[in-house]
């Protein structure tokens, strides 16, 4: 199957005090990348549900929420209420990986498991037939403007085999270190989605920057 090529600017490259603006600065976007992160299960703080909320309030877009968080099963039902269209969590950080996934498609919205670049990718084979997204990262998660862990191109080759034998509707998304000199190898590499923080916040003009995520030959 013919991959998506879409592009999800994360907000954690946004300034903060301003993210009405900054979001009208990204009308170009598929999705909004919320990264959420405790503190816990990552080195960084960033927001939780109140955020989601009020963006959800006035963003065009769906809202992708990233759970980098310990225990996402304590709450994920809270970020469903808060709005969340897409919603991921860390399979190195749920105790029951199943019940999660099951909460998630009973509240109908799309969600899967993200998976970080150490953890063994054939670990998501148990999985993916309830997944409607996986998110490779490819940057050790925490912190936006890393550099693309190279070896996540294999990683992305094996997630690919992984999705188009078990199920080829799932979106592939690859999180870390994005940039308009990556973006179209990644693509051809089988991601249906690719975040981009500095790629897209820390340019003069973010919806261009968008635009040539999308279209670099
Ligand atoms: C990292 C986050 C990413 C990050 C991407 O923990 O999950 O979404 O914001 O930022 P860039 O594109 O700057 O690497
Ligand atoms: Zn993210």
């Amino acid at each position: 199957m013919e991959n998506k090529r879409l592009i999800a600017p994360s907000i954690l490259s946004a300034d903060f005090a301003d993210l009405k603006n900054q979001i009208k600065l990204i009308e170009k976007a598929d999705l909004i990348h919320c990264d959420v992160m405790d503190g816990h299960f990552v080195p960084n703080l960033t927001f939780g549900m109140k955020m989601v909320e009020d963006l959800k309030k006035f963003a065009a877009r769906p809202l992708d929420v990233h759970l980098m968080i310990s225990n996402p099963e304590k709450y994920i039902k809270r970020f469903i209420d808060a709005g969340a269209d897409f919603l991921t969590f860390h399979i190195e950080a749920a105790n029951d990986i199943d019940t999660c996934l099951d909460m998630i498609k009973q509240a109908k919205i799309k969600g899967g498991i993200a998976i970080s670049p150490d953890t063994d990718i054939n670990l998501i084979t148990r999985y993916i037939d309830k997944c409607d997204i996986v998110v490779l990262m490819s940057v050790y998660p925490g912190f936006g403007g890393q550099k693309f862990i190279e070896k996540s191109l294999q990683r992305l080759t094996a997630l690919k085999k992984i999705k188009d034998k078990i199920n080829p509707s799932c979106l592939i998304q690859v999180d870390g270190g994005v940039t308009k000199q990556n973006a179209k190898t990644i693509f051809d590499h089988g991601a249906d989605i690719l975040v981009a923080g500095n790629a897209v916040f820390g340019a003069t003009d973010p919806n261009k920057a968008i635009e040539e995520l999308k279209n670099q030959n």
